[in-house]
């Protein structure tokens, strides 16, 4: 890495500034089980609406470690984990495939808050991907149909086409199989609740054998 690199400043943020300052997070409030802490943040960002709550950011990272992100929406969680629904043979499906190290984040600017999840992903039953197929709106699925995700297209109107034909054919929509649903078994948690003068609040899990220990995290 290169060191006391200049920096050229086109745009300057340095005035942008918002004090957290609507929640505490305690340590003896939270939860013993971090899914249950997770569940409690979760329904509070669903009820205040105007964002989509299961929206959540997915970084992987390819064989040599390097990292990429991008949103993807969380469709279910249990105390297994949590399950998001991708193309396999995508970019993100690739990288999952050689390294099964993952991290989820989700942002609640609302709530000035973030949570981290680290674990391990592994897809989920062709059953459960194939009954969760079946919900999605019929377009949906044909465009999962048509679609070989994060693969360099000709043209959006090629695609396109090949969509309007799909969609006036009679055909039923079949789940590809290179489309299909993980689920990442967290093995930490870290839940951040931003507070004044930048002294947030940070409560972490880790799994330790069949337990989580939980504590605090300097901000
Ligand atoms: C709000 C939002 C929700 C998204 N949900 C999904 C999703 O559930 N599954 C998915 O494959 N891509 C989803 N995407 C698109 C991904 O961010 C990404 O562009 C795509 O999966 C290709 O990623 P990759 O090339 O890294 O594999 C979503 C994007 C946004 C902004």
């Amino acid at each position: 890495m290169s060191i006391n690199t200049v920096v050229r400043v086109n745009k300057n943020l340095h005035k942008e500034r918002v004090n957290y300052d609507k929640y505490v997070l305690n340590l003896e409030d939270t939860s013993d089980s971090p899914f249950l802490q997770f569940d409690e943040w979760y329904h509070e960002a669903e009820a205040h609406g105007g964002f989509e709550a299961n929206a959540m950011v997915l970084s992987t990272a390819d064989e040599h470690g390097a990292p990429s992100s991008r949103v993807v929406l969380l469709k279910a969680y249990s105390n297994d984990g949590l399950v998001f629904y991708t193309n396999y043979a995508s970019e993100k499906g690739r990288q999952m495939a050689t390294n099964n190290k993952v991290s989820l984040l989700f942002f609640y600017e609302a709530f000035q808050r973030q949570i981290r999840i680290s674990g391990l992903v592994e897809r989920i039953s062709e059953e459960e991907s194939e009954a969760y197929f079946k919900t999605r709106p019929k377009e949906s699925q044909f465009g999962a149909m048509i679609s070989k995700q994060s693969e360099m297209i000709a043209s959006k109107e090629e695609l396109e086409r090949r969509f309007e034909e799909l969609k006036k054919s009679n055909i039923d929509p079949v789940r590809p199989k290179s489309w299909g649903g993980y689920l990442v078994k967290p093995n930490y948690f870290e839940f951040w609740q931003g507070r004044p003068s930048r002294m947030h609040d940070r409560v972490f899990y880790r799994k330790e054998k069949e337990t989580w220990v939980k504590g605090l995290l300097s901000p």
